[in-house]
């Protein structure tokens, strides 16, 4: 298994389990089972949105569907929709961001368009997700040869230290989601009802 698909499943992984906190806690929020907790939901939302655009993406953008598309015909129209899906990812989160600071300033009349908003967040992510690990992965590892590997695997080291530089702050990051939010979702009680 290449190194970079680790990487890649790795940084999945982890969105991915952001991305289901945030389903559990604005479901806990609706049933009346939490309280909004903004410092939480703050967090979150700064993972969920620097980690895909400044750690995972160019990866993608700039290294794997760069080498893809000289190597892997077939791939063409999944990677165009992919970096479109990039594109239309950070307008969403932009969306995402705004509908949190209106339901943090306005109070729980605007929690309604924050839930509308974040279930749109989320499946698009899904989607995305999905189509990277069931259809774009396997094209890859059908198609690129060690040499391709080799030189992704060598620009993905480079732009991944998990003990230096911005990822080991946004390690930091994903720690402190954990421990603030609530059981059993994390460590923290601050936000139960
Ligand atoms: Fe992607
Ligand atoms: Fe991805």
């Amino acid at each position: 298994m290449p190194k970079s698909i680790d990487i890649i499943r790795g940084e999945h992984r982890a969105l991915a389990s952001v991305l289901n906190a945030l389903r559990e806690i604005v479901d806990g929020v609706a049933a009346g089972r939490f309280q909004p907790d903004f410092q939480l939901l703050s967090a979150m939302m700064v993972y969920i949105a620097d980690v895909p655009e400044i750690v995972h993406h160019p990866k993608e953008d700039d290294h794997l569907f760069a080498r893809m598309k000289l190597r892997s015909p077939d791939a063409g129209v999944i990677i165009d929709r992919l970096e479109k899906e990039h594109v239309e990812g950070y307008a969403l989160t932009r969306e995402l961001e705004h509908a949190l600071v209106r339901w943090q300033g306005l109070g729980q009349g605007a929690f309604a368009q924050f839930r509308d908003c974040a279930t749109r967040y989320l499946e698009f992510n899904w989607r995305h997700l999905n189509t990277e690990e069931d259809e774009l992965l396997p094209l890859a590892r059908r198609d690129l040869k060690a040499d391709d590997w080799a030189e992704i695997d060598r620009a993905f080291t480079a732009n991944f230290d998990p003990f230096a530089g911005p990822n080991r702050e946004y390690a930091a990051l994903f720690d402190r989601i954990v421990d603030l939010a609530p059981a059993p979702i994390g460590h923290g009680g601050s936000s139960r009802a």
